[in-house]
């Protein structure tokens, strides 16, 4: 495998300073005022509307920074804008990221007197371990609130793409490798932001999986896995919250660019999925700007003049029907009738910030997970003394890197959170670890936005500790934390070695500590702050306790001080897998793909673009659905996690033991422990293979109990329809359920199955006939079990 080009990257920032100034934007339903509005603009008028007005550089100084088109900075540090015709009354609009909370400016003029910090909330992948949809609604309306109080009428999140891979470097914006969790997340996401009267952005539509070759690469996938997996969610977020805009991605799928695919864009979103919002695209995503038009990518961010000047062509030489153009600046026109912009809403640039935290702190504590607590080692007991090792223990990260940053006020360090919940911490290591941060900051300043995407700058050396301090230490202090941390982002993919394993120097620190305090008959809890999957098969044993604390956002710090301390009992659990090693993942052995510098070429900028190419031959075995069917043992499976009490599960009932429309699934869940604890219960079923093959189980429902008492029991329920049953077959070019004996599993997580029960389908079900679309060029050979 050769993937050299890896960071493609930032061609989109290297581009930008490459092009002359000018401007544009666009997309809803086509209400009558929309098309009689339509009608009355010139051509000229219509081009605009369909092409964005081009983007200051996010963290450039907005008046010599690079710029392309003829931006306004309506909303300083958003990402782009919408173009104005003040004759018809139909204002500039602002889109600004996402996902992880509004990214702006937060300061303004040189003026930090007054400022615009956005909060920044825990990250997807942090939100869908909390499997608590009402939860992530919650968050949504607060983060919405902030979009509409700073001025901004589309947030662009939430991001829904499947963590296929652990090395994805996008996949902390990302909730699942699980379409169900990612769907119903972003569906619960899209209602609360958008329950505020400003909009979202569905991103990366679709199967844009990886950050390698991320402008070039052609993703070749089945029907049926595009289908099950990589659209799904996206159907479920469509279906159930009506997104005002889809965010079209950049990669091809089997064989053409998302943004110029008319059957992707058309027949499935617009037609089979009833989509009555606009499309946009990737910032710079495609390279033709009349094939968008055609496919339905109504709005071309942040948009070119080349873009322009292509459609006014195309139109002009009859190769683009007007008709077309005009729809599409129908749906912008009906959009921009939604905004707040157009409403004139006197936004107040004053969001209620520290409520806000409040929110984010509690939402941050639910969805940490509890990997491993060896006698109880959690909580600590009051007044324990404790060590904190590792540098991420005094610099906490709160969130990716790239366009899903946030720019906050401030993050809560783990030291901060454990001393502020009244903790006494070592100070000796303290300083020590933070004079090493600072001096490493003061040598190694971050730069700007766009170098930072294109070259990072390297995380701080892990310190290392002398062994006679370790001692001491262990001596000193009654239990000892390490905190390993992992930062990721857009325009790269991590990193087998030092990144998804551990660093020599971390190993080595795990190791120091665990001696010493062991030896001494002392507790050692490891904490991992990331974004995504690390391994962590090959160290667990030396720890006694082990919480993934995710990236929790600004508020981290205080929210694993609230776990530690047993504030908040754990509730978190998994909605990825994480596999004993690498290796074992079924995608391994086709990530992040080829490419093919023999066929580099010109893009639509100008620039010379290597096509990559990336084949999941995995097909539907995607996570869980593989490690499950394939018999592989993860070392921590989809759906687990641990509570400092437990639940028992019992008085299963299904409504039938023959399937008719739907089935009702309830159970009783008890808490049996000491202390008050919530339970993700999770519902899978394993159906018959009959004309299509069935991965060995798949989740079907969750269910987060409330705060359970001791002793306290909650019934759950599930309700099975036709759909759930349905898989999709390629040659029928339908979702179908198979006759036979379905198996109800409910379970505490994907293999810790806790009740079982069936039922019989007599009769083949046709769910849904769809289209015959987007199907592979190549022969694939796809994995079978
Ligand atoms: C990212 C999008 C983001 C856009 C605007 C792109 O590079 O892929 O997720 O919304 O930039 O910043």
């Amino acid at each position: 495998m050769n993937f050299t080009s890896q960071n493609d990257c930032d061609m989109k920032y290297i581009l930008l300073s490459t092009f002359p100034l000018f401007l544009f934007s666009n997309a809803f339903t086509q209400s009558d005022k929309a098309k009689e509005l339509v009608s009355k603009m010139s051509l000229e008028q219509k081009v605009n509307m369909a092409v964005g007005m081009g983007m200051k550089i996010p963290g450039v100084n907005s008046n010599n920074g690079p710029v392309v088109g003829q931006t306004m900075d309506k909303v300083p540090g958003a990402a782009g804008t919408t173009f104005s015709i003040s004759q018809l009354g139909l204002p500039a609009t602002v889109v600004a990221d996402g996902p992880a909370g509004l990214r702006i400016e937060p300061i303004r003029n040189n003026d930090s007197s007054k400022t615009y910090y956005a909060t920044g909330w825990p990250v997807a992948t942090l939100l869908a371990s909390t499997w608590d949809t009402e939860l992530v609604e919650k968050v949504g309306q607060a983060m919405g609130n902030e979009v509409k109080e700073y001025g901004v009428d589309v947030i662009l999140g939430p991001a829904l793409n499947i963590q296929r891979n652990p090395l994805g470097g996008r996949n902390f914006e990302y909730y699942s490798e699980d379409p169900l969790v990612s769907g119903k997340m972003a569906a619960a996401m899209v209602k609360g932001i958008q329950s505020n009267g400003v909009g979202t952005s569905i991103k990366h539509f679709v199967a844009n999986n990886q950050e390698t070759n991320r402008y070039s690469v052609n993703t070749i996938v089945s029907e049926r896995a595009l289908r099950e997996i990589y659209l799904k969610g996206f159907e479920i977020a469509v279906k159930e919250s009506n997104p005002w805009t889809v965010m079209s991605s950049y990669n091809l799928v089997n064989g053409t660019y998302t943004s110029e695919n008319y059957d992707l864009l058309n027949t499935i979103l617009r037609k089979e999925w009833k989509f009555k919002g606009i499309v946009m695209t990737d910032w710079f995503g495609g390279k033709d700007a009349v094939a968008q038009m055609k496919a339905g990518n109504d709005l071309l961010m942040p948009g070119i003049p080349a873009q322009k000047q292509a459609i006014t062509d195309a139109v002009k030489n009859g190769s683009l029907d007007i008709k077309i153009l005009d729809e599409n600046v129908a749906h912008i026109v009906d959009y921009i009738l939604n905004t707040q912009s157009y409403k004139n809403y006197p936004f107040s640039n004053k969001p209620d910030l520290s409520a806000h935290a409040k929110i984010a702190r509690s939402a941050a504590a639910e969805g940490m997970v509890l990997l491993k607590n060896s006698s109880n080692t959690l909580p600590l007991k009051n007044g324990e003394k404790v060590a904190a090792f590792g540098n991420t223990s005094y610099a906490f990260i709160a969130g990716g890197t790239g366009s899903g940053n946030v720019n906050k006020a401030y993050t809560v360090s783990l030291a901060q959170g454990l001393t502020g919940s009244g903790f006494l911490m070592d100070d000796e290591l303290k300083n020590l670890y933070q004079n090493h941060l600072n001096d490493y900051n003061k040598k190694n300043p971050k730069k700007g936005f766009i170098a930072e995407i294109m070259n990072p700058t390297a995380p701080a050396p892990e310190l290392s500790i002398s062994k006679d301090l370790v001692e001491r230490e262990s001596e000193q202090t009654d239990i000892a934390l390490i905190t390993i941390g992992r930062n990721a982002g857009e325009g790269r993919d991590r990193k087998k070695e030092n990144d998804f394993y551990l660093s020599g120097a971390e190993k080595e620190l795990i190791k120091k500590v665990t001696e010493a305090y062991h030896a001494k008959g002392k507790k050692v809890v490891v904490i991992v702050n990331a974004g995504g999957v690390i391994d962590i098969a090959s160290w667990s044993n030396d720890a006694d306790a082990i919480l993934l604390t995710w990236q929790g956002g600004q508020e981290s710090g205080n929210a694993v001080a609230d776990i530690l301390s047993g504030n908040v009992n754990p509730s978190g659990k998994l909605a990825v897998t994480i596999p004993v090693k690498y290796e074992d993942d079924p995608t391994a052995k086709n990530f992040p793909g080829i490419e093919f510098p023999e066929k580099a070429a010109m893009n639509m900028m100008g620039r010379k673009a290597i096509p990559g190419e990336v084949t999941y031959e995995e097909g539907i075995y995607v996570g869980y659905r593989y490690y499950n069917s394939f018999k592989v043992k993860p070392a921590y499976e989809f759906g687990y996690g641990l509570s400092y009490t437990n639940f028992d599960y019992s008085n299963f009932q299904l409504s039938s033991n023959l399937f008719n429309k739907k089935i009702l699934v309830t159970a009783d869940i008890t808490n049996s422990g000491k202390i008050a604890g919530k339970e993700v219960v999770q519902l899978y079923i394993s159906a018959p293979s009959g004309e299509l093959e069935k991965p060995s189980e798949e989740l079907k429902g969750f269910v987060k109990t409330k705060l359970l008492s001791p002793g306290e029991t909650q019934k759950v329920s599930f309700e099975i329809t036709a759909d759930d049953l349905a898989s999709y077959s390629t040659d029928s070019t339908a979702w179908i359920a198979d006759p036979g004996k379905y198996i109800v599993k409910i379970g505490a997580s994907s293999t810790d199955i806790k009740l079982i029960g069936n039922f019989e389908l007599t009769n083949k079900i046709v769910t849904e006939k769809c289209h015959k679309v987007l199907i592979p060029q190549v022969k694939m050979n796809e994995k079978h079990q």
